[in-house]
C-alpha cells in the first residue's frame, strides 16, 4: 500500500514540475518570437490544459503524503525533510491558487475582449509566477527524493 501512495505521490510530481519547466523553459522561449496575437491564444490554450493536470496533481499530492505521514505516526514523528516538503508544498499550492484566480482570469478576460496588451501584462505576471513555482518545486523535489538518504 505504501508503495503506491509513494510512487502516485512521485508521479503527480513529475507532472507538475515537468509541466511547469516545459512551459518556462521549453513552450514559452520558443514562442517568443511569435506576434502577440498568435502567442497568447497559444500559450493560454497550453496553459487551460496544464492547469487542469496541476489541479488534480495537488489533490493526488496532498491525498497521498498525508495518508503516508498518517501511516508513519503523523507528523510529529515525520523526519525534517517531510516538514520541509510540507511547507514549501503549501506555499506552491497558494501561488499556484493565486496564479489560477488572478492573472490567469484576467489574461482570459483580456484576451476575449482583444486586449492584447493587458492580456500579455497578466501573462507576463504567470510567467514570473511559474518561475518561482518551479525553483520552489526542483527544490521540493530534491528534498523529498534526497532526504530520506540523508541529504538534509
Ligand atoms: C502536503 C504536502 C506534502 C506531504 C505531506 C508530503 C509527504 C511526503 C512523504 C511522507 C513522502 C515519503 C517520504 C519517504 O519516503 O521517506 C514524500 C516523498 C516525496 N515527495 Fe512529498 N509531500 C508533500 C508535497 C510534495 C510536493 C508539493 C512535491 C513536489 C512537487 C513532493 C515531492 C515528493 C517526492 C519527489 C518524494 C520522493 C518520492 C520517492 O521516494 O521517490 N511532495 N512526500
Amino acid at each position: 500500500m505504501m508503495a503506491y501512495l509513494v510512487a502516485l505521490h512521485a508521479l503527480a510530481a513529475v507532472i507538475w514540475i515537468g509541466g511547469l519547466f516545459f512551459m518556462v523553459c521549453i513552450l514559452r522561449p520558443a514562442a517568443a518570437a511569435m506576434p502577440l496575437a498568435e502567442r497568447l491564444p497559444l500559450l493560454s490554450n497550453a496553459m487551460g490544459r496544464f492547469f487542469l493536470c496541476v489541479w488534480i496533481a495537488i489533490i493526488v499530492l496532498l491525498v497521498t503524503g498525508n495518508t503516508v505521514v498518517f501511516m508513519t505516526g503523523g507528523m510529529a514523528a515525520a523526519p525534517v525533510y517531510v516538514h520541509v516538503m510540507q511547507g514549501l508544498g503549501w506555499v506552491m499550492f497558494a501561488l499556484f491558487a493565486h496564479m489560477f484566480f488572478a492573472p490567469w482570469r484576467r489574461m482570459r478576460v483580456a484576451l476575449a475582449a482583444g486586449t492584447l496588451a493587458d492580456a500579455g501584462r497578466a501573462m507576463n505576471q504567470l510567467r514570473v509566477l511559474a518561475g518561482v513555482n518551479l525553483a520552489l518545486g526542483l527544490i521540493v523535489v530534491v528534498v523529498g527524493s534526497g532526504g530520506r538518504y540523508g541529504l538534509i
